[in-house]
């Protein structure tokens, strides 16, 4: 399998793949869309930063791409929806390099009060600017976090250590966990009029593109600072240019920037702006840490199945995925079965679980039952990263609920599709060899392997029909490798479930289908 690192890695997480058994990285320091589009057919991994841009156009030339690994948090260079259709995982290393850019963040909001950069310069020219360069301090003055998630968090601790108020705009963080950080929630009006210094922290979104535009300046204490470690884009680089010349912005800091490595962009030409070329989470340590963390991710998923940090997939640890695995194929044959059982036009899947897989970490196992349902009949890859958006794009409903049913198995997984024709069932469970067993069709019960290639045959419960389907399969030539029986003795019907050893031909379907009592046939491979 092979690795293309398109923006440089640190030389721990290199070795890390090179390491690997089965594994070549080809590492390159940055590569242009270009040179990216020309390079990446044949490669199942690529790692990058946030330099390199992953866009449609370089995902439809990647046909044996299995993974992007983004050594780093932030994924808006990636086209994450294109990934996911294509069943390409995307992971990236939260928290890796938090505290990088935490201090990054402090470092910025101090040299900021106190004119550091500014200062310094004047210093190379031989001046002493006392007066010009007069600061402020923090204590005592609101910091206004938009986004207090891992980075947020650091930064409204550590700015609280120094005795700053910290306000924070966050919706989705709980007034508890606000608390326990020592800050107090605003809105985001609350929080552009009270504070003195503002540091974003939040993604770059659809909400959050141009968060700080000119309404927002137009709120905002005359003579507050901005910091910006998070991405450019959440601030209006013209409306923020417009506030610094009325004198709204005393100053502000940046790290990041609409377009980078900026060009002609007049924010910097400005004396109270200060500017690093995105490099708060450029330290040693974070760079390790992200450079092995998605090492080792990648490699864990490429080798093992391992899903962690992934943004388009529930995650999977080593201890889950042991616990789950069994399932995990017990869903996926369970939904190849019923996709290849039910009549109609299908609505709605739904996925039952009982028993101990109750308390178990249940997402990839949905996600395995999707993939088998979809992949009996479609001709596009289905895995378990895209099996859930190609059900929605078909307009396939997903039901997931745990019951008590559990009728003494372990664990019990029921399928359904409920059609414009009706609700079709399937359960299973596993036994401990393990083997996948089916035990009900419908309203028939039994207990079979769900493996191989299997006739199923509905029937009326009448004297001779075994007989005949057991000397016409031989007259086909086909041999029985198993066979399960079940009968619903109030309707006087019964089911058939044979698995057999090689193909089952036409003719043979075709003269079981004549025999009065026989109503239906179905070939199911699982
Ligand atoms: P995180 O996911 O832990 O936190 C983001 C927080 O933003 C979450 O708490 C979320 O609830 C909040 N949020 C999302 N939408 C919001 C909205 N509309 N309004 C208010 N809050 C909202 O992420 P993190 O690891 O703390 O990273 C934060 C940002 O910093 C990201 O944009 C990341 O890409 C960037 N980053 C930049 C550098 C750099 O080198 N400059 C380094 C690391 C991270
Ligand atoms: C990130 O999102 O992690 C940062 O942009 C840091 C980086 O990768 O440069």
């Amino acid at each position: 399998m092979r690795i293309l690192v398109c923006d440089g890695l640190h030389e721990q997480g290199v070795k890390i793949f090179e390491k690997a058994e089965g594994i070549e990285v080809e590492v390159h320091e940055h590569l242009e869309a270009p040179d990216l589009l020309e390079r990446i057919e044949g490669f199942e991994g690529v790692v990058l930063r946030s330099r390199s841009q992953i866009n449609r156009e370089v995902l439809e030339r990647a046909s044996c791409l299995r993974v992007i690994g983004r050594a780093g948090i932030g994924v808006d260079n990636i086209d994450i929806e294109a990934a996911t259709q294509q069943g390409i995982l995307v992971m990236n290393t939260p928290g890796a390099n938090a505290m990088a850019a935490a201090e990054h963040t402090l470092a910025l909001m101090l040299a900021l009060a106190r004119h550091i950069a500014q200062a310094d310069q004047s210093m190379r020219a031989y001046k002493w600017e006392k007066k010009k360069f007069m600061g402020t301090e923090l204590y005592n003055h609101t910091l206004g976090i938009v986004g207090l998630g891992r980075i947020g968090s650091i930064v409204a601790n550590r700015a609280s250590d120094m005795k700053m108020r910290v306000l924070a705009y966050d919706p989705y963080i709980s007034t508890d966990v606000a608390a326990k950080l020592g800050v107090e929630l605003a809105s985001l009006d609350e929080l552009f009029r009270e504070s003195d210094f503002i540091s974003l922290h939040t993604p770059l979104t659809k909400e959050t593109r141009d968060l700080l535009d000119e309404p927002a300046f137009r709120k905002m204490k005359p003579g507050m600072r901005i910091i910006n470690c998070a991405r450019g884009g959440i601030i209006d680089e013209a409306a923020l240019y417009d506030a610094i010349k009325q004198g709204i912005v005393a100053g502000a800091a940046l790290d990041v920037f609409s377009k980078e490595p900026p060009v002609d962009n007049p924010l910097l030409a400005l004396p109270q702006i200060i500017a690093t070329p995105h490099l708060a989470a450029s330290s040693e340590q974070a760079q390790i840490n992200v450079a092995t963390a998605i090492a080792e991710q990648m490699v864990d998923y490429l080798l093992n199945g391992v899903i962690k940090n992934a943004v388009n997939m529930p995650s999977i640890s080593p201890q889950i995925i042991e616990r789950i695995r069994p399932y995990m194929l017990l869903a996926e044959r369970l939904g190849r079965f019923l996709s290849q059982y039910f009549q109609g036009n299908v609505k709605r899947l739904r996925v039952a679980y009982g028993g101990d897989l109750r308390d178990l970490e249940l997402a990839p196992v949905t996600n395995a039952a999707q993939k088998g349902f979809l992949e009996w009949v479609l001709a596009e890859e289905v895995n378990m990263v895209n099996a859930p958006v190609i059900m929605s794009s078909r307009g396939i409903e997903l039901d997931v609920a745990t019951t008590s049913e559990v009728r003494g198995y372990t664990g019990l997984i029921t399928l359904s599709a409920v059609t414009d024709k009706g609700e079709f069932h399937v359960a299973g469970t596993v036994f401990p060899e393990p083997q996948c067993r089916i035990v009900q069709i419908d309203e028939y019960r039994m207990e079979a392997p769900l493996e191989g290639r299997m006739l199923l045959i509905t029937n009326f419960d009448r004297p001779g029909v075994i007989g005949f389907i057991g000397s016409t399969l031989g007259s086909f030539q086909v041999n029985i490798a198993d066979m399960h029986l079940s009968r619903v003795r109030d309707k006087g019907t019964a089911i058939c479930l044979v698995t057999v050893d090689n193909p089952v031909p036409p003719k043979a379907l075709q003269a079981l289908r004549e025999h009065e009592n026989i109503i239906e046939t179905a070939v199911i491979e699982v």
